[in-house]
């Protein structure tokens, strides 16, 4: 499989999941494991362009799939635009939801550079998130809009 760019083979138990293999075995921890039954978004990664939720699917139905999780959003020291959004509007407070939610936004921004807020509720609606009230991120969605608008 391919992560964030990088080509990576290896080995694994059947049962092992996606989410497990990202942190466990490739250290990949921005993933976080939340629910563990595909309710919460937390582990959200993006599976060839679309946004899944890893602690559902198994490492090995990874094979020959391309991966991008929230490492792979930023660009060496440089923020991607929808990080420096959730960080200029507050959207997040502990973080544990965070990596899912910004890979939920990048696969919605992916798809439009003007989505509606029905398409942002939608997108969010899939997240849970303990701390915020969801209302700073809807505004961080909003700005990430724009920067990536405007870049
Ligand atoms: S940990 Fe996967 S959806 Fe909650
Ligand atoms: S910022 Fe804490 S769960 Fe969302």
């Amino acid at each position: 499989m391919t992560v964030n760019g990088e080509r990576h083979e290896a080995d694994v138990e059947p049962r092992t999941t996606l989410v497990d293999f990202l942190r466990g075995t490739l250290g990949l921890t921005g993933t976080h494991v939340g629910c563990e039954h595909g309710v919460c978004g937390a582990c959200t990664v993006l599976w060839n362009g679309k946004a899944v939720r890893s602690c559902i699917m198994l490492a090995v139905q990874a094979d020959g799939a391309e991966l991008k999780t929230v490492e792979g959003l930023a660009d060496g020291p440089t923020l991607h635009p929808i990080q420096r959004a959730f960080l200029e509007k507050h959207g997040l407070q502990c973080g544990f939801c965070t990596p899912g939610f910004m890979i939920s936004v990048y696969e919605l921004l992916s798809r439009t550079s003007t989505p509606t807020d029905e398409e942002i509720t939608d997108t969010l609606g899939g997240h849970i998130c303990r701390c915020t009230g969801y209302q700073s991120i809807v505004e961080a969605v909003h700005v990430a809009v724009e920067k990536m608008r405007t870049k």
